[in-house]
């Protein structure tokens, strides 16, 4: 079976346990000799994984889950979808609370979490909880107008790309935000959609709809021409720039 992404293939519980297993193998717990191992699949098919790290100071010791979320972003963000978390016979082991939380802030209510006799939603492991969106809801969105908090971190990065679409016989225009294309450091970040755009009457508007998240637009016409809308000189492969009708 092959690792899945959100609402396609299927997840290989199996072999998320065995990553969790293998980075339990690498926990640094002297102190209470209970090694923890985490291993998250992310949206992009991605594996990350955490294993916890204790110190001669015992408060301060890491969870698995706090190395696994510092990994999810250091190797290029994404979302987790499933999480196998284990003890030192390979067993699910339930996240504490407090990485209940970290794994709610980067998985949100629908990713799973394997536990016995099935796996288990963040929304069930913390309910009613509180996230992003709660700050947002005071102090209005923290990253622009219209980008959803769970995406708010790839805002200037990735590439838009504006297209017609026939919506009930009418031609209407959309977009999707794509990960790549947002600079040469970010050129082997895995590639992927992350977020589809609503359809909008004009080009205009789905232009003004990539703009709320990154300088890099490209407008596909219906005939497949590609121009640039967005900021700065037109990259190689796009001379011309997009003209407004
Ligand atoms: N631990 C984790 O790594 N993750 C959890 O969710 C539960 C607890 C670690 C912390 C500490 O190093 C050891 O397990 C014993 O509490």
């Amino acid at each position: 079976m092959e690792w899945g992404r959100i609402g396609g293939m299927e997840i290989d519980w199996a072999a998320l346990r065995a990553a969790a297993i293998e980075a339990m193998r690498h926990a640094y717990a002297p102190y209470s000799d209970f090694p923890v191992g985490v291993a998250g699949l992310v949206d992009d098919g991605r594996v990350v994984v955490g294993c916890n790290v204790e110190n001669a100071s015992y408060g301060v010791g890491l969870c698995a889950e706090c190395g696994l979320v510092s990994s999810l972003a250091a190797t290029g963000g994404g979302r987790l979808v499933a999480v196998s978390c284990v003890d030192a016979n390979g067993n699910p082991l339930m996240p504490c609370g407090r990485c209940r939380q970290l794994l709610w802030e980067h998985g949100g209510a629908d990713c799973l979490v394997e536990a016995v006799p099935r796996p288990l939603t963040m929304a069930e492991l913390l309910p009613h909880a509180f996230g992003p969106e709660d700050l947002d809801k005071v102090n209005g969105p923290a990253s622009g107008p219209e980008v959803p908090a769970a995406l708010a971190k790839w805002r200037g990065r990735g590439t838009v790309f504006v297209h017609p679409d026939l919506s009930g016989g009418a031609t209407v225009w959309t977009g999707y935000w794509e990960r790549s294309g947002g600079s040469p450091q970010e050129s082997d970040v895995a590639k992927g959609v992350l977020e589809e755009g609503p359809n909008f009457p004009t080009a205009a508007e789905a232009v003004a709809w990539g703009q709320v998240r990154t300088p890099r637009i490209v407008v596909v016409a219906a005939d497949g021409g590609l121009t640039w809308a967005g900021e700065g000189e037109p990259p190689e492969g796009i001379p011309d720039r997009w003209q407004q009708d």
